[in-house]
């Protein structure tokens, strides 16, 4: 069929919607809301059989409605109806949520139901819940009613509030006055509550210092107490604020925009806050090895099971900045020396990497020179990787990864994915070379002309694609508590097999005549060549891209790479 996706970005649960359907051989185009007239040409131009909108905010024009069938994915079980339907799920402690795809009607969210499926609400941020099992059951949802419609004989259910399996209603908006956090009377469960349901947009309207501040993300914190509302330590960037029984870490701010004043993007808190946190504020540093035993917030956490070590790293946004990248790479470095056989990189859930850190970039009062320091930082981790010869290094994806992000996972021996994985192996779109050692990796995984194809496409890729073409090496399917118990299963077999010297020994040799043929400092120096001029040069299109990336400006038309 020919499957038209409508959203208003090209966002990760659009990019999986993609790269299943047109993996199940349909022909597949993306349009961006950005017009009712721009949707109405692309529409004629592209006669789709069924125009989908995995995730729209805005209606689509009533003459498109009733000449085609439009199915719309909504975040709510059957009969849930509104814009805010994740943000209410949380903050009122829903233990099972759905996701319903329902045509297009007058009436927004009120049309007949093509299918609907059920996920378990997961304790974190809604951005997060999003990109996991809201993202598995829309995709499983969107695949039924898709196979429904092509059978052209199923009868759409009319929404009736009498069937007893339609136990959703109608909520307003989630404005501010239902998020806003009574630090001197909500307890800790109430804050996380309130902070998850806002993550990560729009976060939690406060006050700090005498200033308006959105709060994003939200973290328990075991140990440290202190007046409720106080700020009372940092750590990596994030601030702890005590509550009336406990504390929650806020890992990011951003400011309210004054009016007339210049828009605003999130922050490192400590970064947001600047000169207005008081001196005097303690650092609460933890060990990776200690964060695996505590209830705390940290990025960076360690842990062994028999043989294996995992370094499990989790960035908000899946972003890493210079800082990051350092600690990142101090952890590798204590994790690769310890008496392991195999070492599994990667978070539990949610994003494996997205590269150099944006924001922070833009926020530095020399955007080059920060850029250029944020990949040398991020060069150093992966040659780490690369040059790890004496264990077995896996990467394990159980979320997305894009650019950098992509290239830091092929570093390692192995890449394995969960199946519900989107990769987009390319720095186009951010008018980048590119760098991360991916002119090694790249090709010697996928071969060099698949490497170009990859690169110049900037398409999404899913999990399985990928693995065809063996850019990863093994796919799972399952959530993401399944996949991590199928890598500790495989991890622990692997390292305990006794072919692993031998593999050890081979990698080793594989490592000294791939450095003979051409050193890695040298692919590193000619990649970097590209970076300083995409960084410094007169006229190349990188600072711009970035600033509409961290500025969230929408395009004035949907892209060419999407039109095909
Ligand atoms: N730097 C800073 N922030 C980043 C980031 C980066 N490299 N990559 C993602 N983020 C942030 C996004 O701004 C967004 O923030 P929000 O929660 O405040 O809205 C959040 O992470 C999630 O990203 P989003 O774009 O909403 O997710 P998505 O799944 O729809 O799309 C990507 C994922 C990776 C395709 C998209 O974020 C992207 O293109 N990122 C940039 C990749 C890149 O060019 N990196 C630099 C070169 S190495």
């Amino acid at each position: 069929m020919r499957v038209l996706l409508v959203a208003s970005a090209f966002n990760s649960l659009t990019q999986r919607v993609h790269t299943e359907l047109r993996g199940r051989g349909h022909e597949v185009g993306v349009e961006l809301a950005l017009g009712d007239d721009l949707l109405r040409a692309r529409v004629a131009h592209f006669r789709p059989d069924l125009i989908l909108a995995p995730m729209l905010t805005t209606a689509i024009p009533e003459d498109i409605w009733t000449e085609y069938t439009v199915l719309i994915v909504h975040p709510g079980p059957k009969g849930d109806r509104g814009p805010s339907s994740l943000d209410w799920a949380i903050s009122t402690g829903a233990r099972e949520w759905g996701v319903t795809v329902l045509q297009a009607v007058a009436e927004m969210d009120a049309g007949p139901i093509w299918a609907s499926v059920p996920f378990p609400v997961a304790a974190c941020g809604k951005s997060e819940l999003y990109r996991n099992e809201v993202s598995d059951a829309a995709v499983a949802a969107v695949l039924l009613a898709v196979d429904r419609f092509a059978g052209g004989v199923f009868e759409p259910e009319p929404l009736d509030y009498r069937r007893p399996d339609v136990r959703g209603q109608l909520r307003p908006y989630h404005s501010q006055q239902y998020r806003r956090i009574d630090w001197a009377a909500d307890d800790t469960a109430t804050v996380l509550r309130k902070l998850r349901a806002a993550d990560s947009q729009p976060g939690v309207l406060d006050e700090l210092y005498g200033r308006e501040y959105f709060l994003h993300g939200g973290h328990r914190e075991d140990r440290l107490r202190g007046i409720p509302g106080a700020v009372i330590a940092t750590r990596d960037g994030a601030i702890c604020r005590a509550t009336v029984d406990g504390a929650v870490w806020l890992p990011q701010l951003r400011r309210r925009r004054t009016p007339g004043g210049p828009a605003t993007f999130k922050r490192p808190a400590v970064d947001a806050l600047g000169s207005d946190l008081p001196a005097g504020i303690p650092d609460a540093p933890v060990t990776p090895a200690e964060a695996a035993l505590r209830d705390t917030w940290s990025e960076l956490q360690y842990y062994e099971q028999g043989s294996v070590g995992y370094l499990e790293f989790a960035f908000a946004g899946g972003a890493m900045s210079t800082g990051q990248c350092r600690r990142l790479l101090a952890a590798y470095r204590q994790a690769s020396a310890r008496p392991t056989r195999a070492l599994v990189l990667g978070p539990a859930r949610d994003f494996f990497s997205n590269g150099i850190h944006l924001n922070v970039i833009e926020a530095a009062e020399d955007p080059a020179e920060e850029s250029w320091r944020n990949i040398t930082a991020m060069n150093d981790l992966v040659e780490a990787i690369l040059t790890t010869t004496d264990k077995l290094v896996i990467s394990a994806l159980a979320g997305n990864a894009a650019a950098g992000g992509v290239m830091l996972a092929l570093a390692a021996d192995e890449v394995w994915c969960r199946e519900s994985v989107v990769l987009n192996p390319h720095y186009r779109l951010m008018g980048l070379y590119g760098s991360e050692y991916w002119t090694y990796s790249l090709p010697r995984r996928v071969g060099a002309a698949e490497a170009d194809r990859l690169t110049r496409a900037t398409l999404p890729l899913s999990a399985g694609s990928a693995a065809e073409i063996g850019l990863v090496d093994r796919v799972a399917a399952g959530g993401t508590a399944e996949f991590r118990d199928w890598v500790r299963r495989e991890a622990t077999m692997l390292a305990d097999a006794p072919e692993l010297e031998s593999r050890l020994t081979a990698k080793k040799q594989q490592r000294e005549a791939d450095e003979a043929v051409k050193p890695l400092a040298e692919y590193r120096a000619e990649e970097l060549a590209h970076m300083r001029r995409n960084f410094y040069a007169e006229g190349e299109p990188y600072h711009q891209l970035r600033r509409n990336f961290v500025y969230n400006v929408a395009p004035p038309a949907t892209p060419a790479y999407l039109l095909a």
